[in-house]
């Protein structure tokens, strides 16, 4: 099969195109002949060793998929071949055909295409786990969302509204306001132009948000702290801007606030009836049009590193994915 390759953590530049063994299912496992995988900033992290899962070399990036099983190991129960999948891999989602745990494989609606489906998981899956499980949001309570115009960011902008929050989307620019405010946000900062914490104040009449979504990290983090409401809960994503903030514990004490760590994958080793329920949740809202996931750009699987560096330059908003199979849909 044809397969990007990271040979030796060496990095964007260093991926290559090459022809792989197919690989076969264990137990408990499934192969899906992939025909779209999500890209993910983690990949960017994945193919340097820098994320916090580091898999053998030479090994292939992409974090989730979507296709048609083509063969299940022993023990699979729930899946058989030629069914319509969505699904979360530890690695090796830029290949044509991929592994992934039955526990993380999900059939999908008729509704979602597999170009959608491959962009679906990581980022409604990020955003309802944070929202619902660690934040456990309420109805009428103020959501500010960070980086709202990415991936993870603006599933969460989508989630929020779902859930009954005033969500406040912050971002870089002025065009990625207006497109968080298209899916739903009720108000937009521009943190490049804007003064963060000075803004959530006015927004929220000076009571600060009850919940805090973060994927960016650094300053984002830093305005989060200091325009929270008593009682928040700030929840950390991820650091796309590339600094890890450190949180002073007396403003945490002043003001009954929570910061709240998430890793969504780990919930499918830890928790995974909520992480099947959670796909039957979403699945629901997607086929009710309470969710539109937006793909702003494809990319054919030869072009995976161009798709990454993409991601990167910080010139994309929603998800981009990478194409495996001629006329993914
Ligand atoms: N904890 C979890 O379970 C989990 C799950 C999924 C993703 N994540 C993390 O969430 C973060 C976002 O992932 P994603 O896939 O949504 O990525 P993405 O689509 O690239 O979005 C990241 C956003 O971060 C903002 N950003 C700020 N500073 C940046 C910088 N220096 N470089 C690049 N982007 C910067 C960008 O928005 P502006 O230009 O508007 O600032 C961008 O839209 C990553 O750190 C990822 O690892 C965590």
């Amino acid at each position: 099969m044809r397969a990007i390759v990271c040979d030796d953590f060496g990095g964007i530049d260093a991926l290559r195109l090459a022809e792989r063994p197919e690989p076969v299912p264990g137990p408990g496992e499934v192969a899906i002949r992939v025909a779209a995988s999500g890209v993910n900033f983690a990949d960017t992290l994945l193919v340097t060793g820098e994320y916090q899962e580091k898999p053998q070399t030479p090994f292939s990036p992409g974090l989730e998929v979507a296709g048609t099983v083509s063969a299940v190991g022993a023990g699979v129960t729930h899946l058989a071949p030629g069914e319509r999948v969505l699904a979360v891999t530890r690695h090796g989602g830029f290949a044509e055909v991929a592994i992934a745990r039955e526990e993380a494989t999900f059939a999908i609606p008729q509704t979602l295409d597999f170009t959608t489906a491959a962009g679906f998981p990581v980022t409604y899956g990020t955003a309802h786990g944070a929202l619902v499980w660690r934040a456990g949001l309420q109805p009428g309570e103020i959501l500010v969302v960070h980086g709202a115009a990415g991936g993870v960011g603006l599933a969460t902008v989508e989630v929020g509204k779902a859930m009954g929050a005033t969500v406040i989307a912050t971002a870089g620019g002025p065009e990625k306001v207006e497109l968080a405010k298209s899916h739903g946000a009720d108000h937009g900062i521009d943190y490049r132009n804007e003064d963060l914490r000075a803004r959530i104040k006015e927004l929220t009449g000076g009571k600060g948000a009850d919940v805090v979504f973060d994927p960016v990290g650094g300053s984002a983090f830093e305005a989060s702290l200091r325009s929270t409401a008593w009682g928040g809960r700030i929840v950390v994503i991820g650091f796309a801007s590339g600094e890890v903030p450190k949180v002073p514990a007396n403003l945490l004490l002043v003001k009954n606030l929570a910061v709240l760590g998430f890793y969504w994958g780990s919930y499918i080793q830890h928790a995974p009836n909520l992480f099947r329920q959670q796909f039957v949740d979403l699945f629901r809202w997607y086929e009710a049009g309470r969710l539109h996931p937006l793909i702003s750009r494809t990319f054919p699987l030869e072009d995976a590193a161009e798709a990454l560096r993409a991601l990167k330059s910080r010139k994309t908003t929603g998800k981009i994915v990478v194409t495996v199979a001629d006329g993914a849909s």
